[in-house]
């Protein structure tokens, strides 16, 4: 199997304010989009890094502001990787909190969804995390082929 090489990358810091969740869709959307993607790909990109820094925000910088990365690579075979990483408070069971529902929002304003979203939005989902360190969540999709142009 031919390996694929890295052709472009950036990595952005964001304090975690709410107003940047935003910030960060279109930045990442802005790089993603040479690649060409379709209107489809690029807004389940969008909506899954909406869902990792929103958790950055909200459940690891609870309370205090931190500092968010983002970093994107894209390759050769027209795979993008996403990293947004915090070093906020950590998830005791990454197993458990990745189950659909599952939430430890104590106001139950959220649905315990956002795992569960990614999972679906993107090809893999990855999540490393230490209490009281802070976590870190990678996320792959592969690019459907360029449409040939006559
Ligand atoms: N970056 C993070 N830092 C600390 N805890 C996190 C982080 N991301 C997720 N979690 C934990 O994992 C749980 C599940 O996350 P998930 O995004 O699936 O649901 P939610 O954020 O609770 O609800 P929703 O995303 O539907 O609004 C969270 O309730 C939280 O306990
Ligand atoms: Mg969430």
């Amino acid at each position: 199997m031919k390996k694929k090489n890295c052709i472009n990358s950036m990595r952005v810091s964001l304090p975690s304010f709410s107003v940047n969740e935003s910030a960060a869709r279109a930045i990442v959307s802005a790089f993603v989009a040479q690649l060409n993607p379709t209107f489809d790909e690029l807004s389940d990109i969008k909506c899954a890094v909406s869902e990792a820094v929103t958790n950055s925000t909200v459940h690891g910088y609870r309370n205090v502001i931190g500092q968010i990365t983002i970093g994107v690579r894209l390759f050769d075979d027209r795979s993008v990787r996403i990293e947004v990483k915090d070093k906020g408070r950590g998830i005791e069971d990454v197993e458990v909190a990745m189950q659909p529902l599952f939430t430890t929002d104590p106001d139950g304003e959220r649905s315990g969804m956002g795992f569960t979203l990614i999972e679906n939005f993107m090809d893999t989902l990855a999540v490393k995390s230490k209490p009281g360190r802070g976590t870190r969540v990678v996320m792959k999709k592969k690019l459907s082929a360029l449409p040939v142009t006559r």
